[in-house]
């Protein structure tokens, strides 16, 4: 939304949520979240044409809306029908119902959050059951956005994608857009393909990964190098090139979310074989964590101590919701070892609180201050912080440390320094 008040200055973007600590955030110098650029377009745009409210005082600006955006979170269902699989729509559910209470001529209502397919027809229920009298026209503009590159990729998209079935609704939207994207870049289709093909693209891509990861394991018993395999494959303009990164399993809010939620809606319309075939994608991800694990657990002496580097599930990012350090740590902390972590971003307070595994961990405030002592080090996040790490003035501080593992493959050991201080290097697929 900043980035549209950004761009189009004629439009008022007013930005409403329940959370009145988050407002607050947003309305100061130290925004909720950390995103490379994002102060800077906030900081431009706010005050002008973008504004920061609490919903109790939104009502107004619900009436004076010509386009509502609803992009409220939609977790995995914890219980009920579908639960661990299924999205749980209620919160856009509740908002639907309080766009209805207080909407006063035609609105046009845009799915920004991801949504299962159908979706729309749920929220056109919703709001025609509690307003009858105002015109609702609903959109799908699903986002395409990577965190820590969130500005970039909406300032320059690959693609905008909005569907719809009024065409005067679609253009409108289309028209906010064109203000700084390419026409030829905006895809417009019906609201089922909308909403079904970011479901369809986040499931693409965390395939892509997870195809990569299985031949880790097998470059891993062969001697071939994960790398140079994924160099030749996506060197075919077929594939391409991207997302072939051998890790130690992906993470983020995205993608297990929504493959889950693809998974739900093939069993619901008794496709239980596309479920299967989708759901696996997800077992080779937590398969390739815990065999990451496996391995440090594997060569750490009893209650000896892993230096963790990194808890985000990316670089750029403090955020490390389904990071693979969440297994990770639990893995090592449940084998009875000691964990100590490190992450430039993250705060470790609200890591240790996602946890459901109690144990031996702390935090460090440094990388020289977790491998001090350390038994084993491994590299969770792609942190630059972290790929130029000069090991050599870390040797005194590796002293008990024989392996540093790798789950980035982005460290080089430097061949006279390994042999000098018996110290080895662990990547993943290599
Ligand atoms: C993703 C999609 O990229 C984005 O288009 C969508 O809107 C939201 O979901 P995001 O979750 O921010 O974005 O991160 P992404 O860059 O896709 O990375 C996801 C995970 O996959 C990360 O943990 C990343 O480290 C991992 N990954 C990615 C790999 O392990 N290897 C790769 O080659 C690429």
């Amino acid at each position: 939304m900043a980035v549209i008040a950004d761009r189009c200055p004629q439009v008022q973007v007013t930005v409403i949520d329940m959370n009145t600590d988050r407002i607050a955030a947003w309305n100061s110098n130290s925004l909720p979240v950390y995103e490379p650029g994002l102060a800077e377009v906030v900081q431009r745009a706010r005050g002008r044409n973008l504004k920061f409210i609490n919903q109790a005082d939104g009502v107004q600006a619900i009436k004076e809306a010509d386009a509502i955006f609803i992009s409220v979170n939609t977790p995995t269902k914890t219980q009920g029908v579908g639960a661990g699989k299924a999205s749980d729509l209620s919160y856009v559910e509740s908002c639907a119902r309080w766009i209805a209470q207080h909407a006063a001529g035609p609105k046009i209502i845009i799915e920004k959050s991801t949504m299962p397919v159908r979706t729309a027809e749920r929220i056109k229920e919703i709001l025609s059951q509690n307003n009858s009298t105002t015109r609702f026209d609903i959109l799908s503009n699903p986002e395409f956005l990577a965190e820590g590159t969130a500005i970039r990729d909406l300032e320059k998209p690959e693609r905008v994608l909005i569907g719809g079935e009024s065409l005067e609704a679609v253009n409108a939207l289309v028209d906010v857009y064109a203000q700084w994207v390419k026409p030829d870049l905006i895809i417009t289709t019906g609201l089922w393909s909308a909403e079904l093909s970011k479901l369809a693209a986040n499931a693409f891509l965390a395939q892509r990964v997870s195809s990569i990861n299985s031949l880790s394991a097998l470059c891993e018993k062969t001697g071939a190098h994960v790398d140079e395999v994924a160099k030749v494959v996506g060197s075919d303009s077929r594939v391409g090139p991207k997302f072939l990164k051998a890790s130690v399993g992906f993470g983020g809010s995205c993608f297990k979310k929504d493959i889950l939620s693809l998974v739900y809606l093939c069993e619901f319309y008794s496709l239980p074989e596309v479920a299967h075939y989708w759901q696996q994608v997800i077992e080779i991800n937590e398969w390739q964590k815990k065999r990451f694990a496996g391995k440090i657990i594997e060569t750490v002496p009893a209650h000896g101590r892993v230096a963790i580097l990194g808890l985000a599930f990316k670089k750029e990012t403090n955020d490390f919701r389904e990071s693979a350090a969440i297994d990770i740590v639990q893995y090592l902390l449940k084998a009875g070892l000691e964990v100590i972590a490190y992450d430039p971003k993250v705060k470790f307070g609200d890591f240790e609180k996602s946890l459901t595994t109690s144990g031996n961990l702390r935090s460090a405030s440094t990388v020289s201050e977790a491998l001090d002592g350390t038994n084993a080090v491994a590299i969770l996040t792609e942190w630059e912080e972290f790929s130029s790490l000069d090991w050599k003035g870390f040797t005194s501080q590796l002293r008990n440390c024989s392996i540093i593992y790798d789950g980035r493959n982005i460290t080089r050991m430097d061949e006279t320094l390994a042999q000098k201080h018996n110290l080895r290097r662990i990547g993943v697929g290599n």
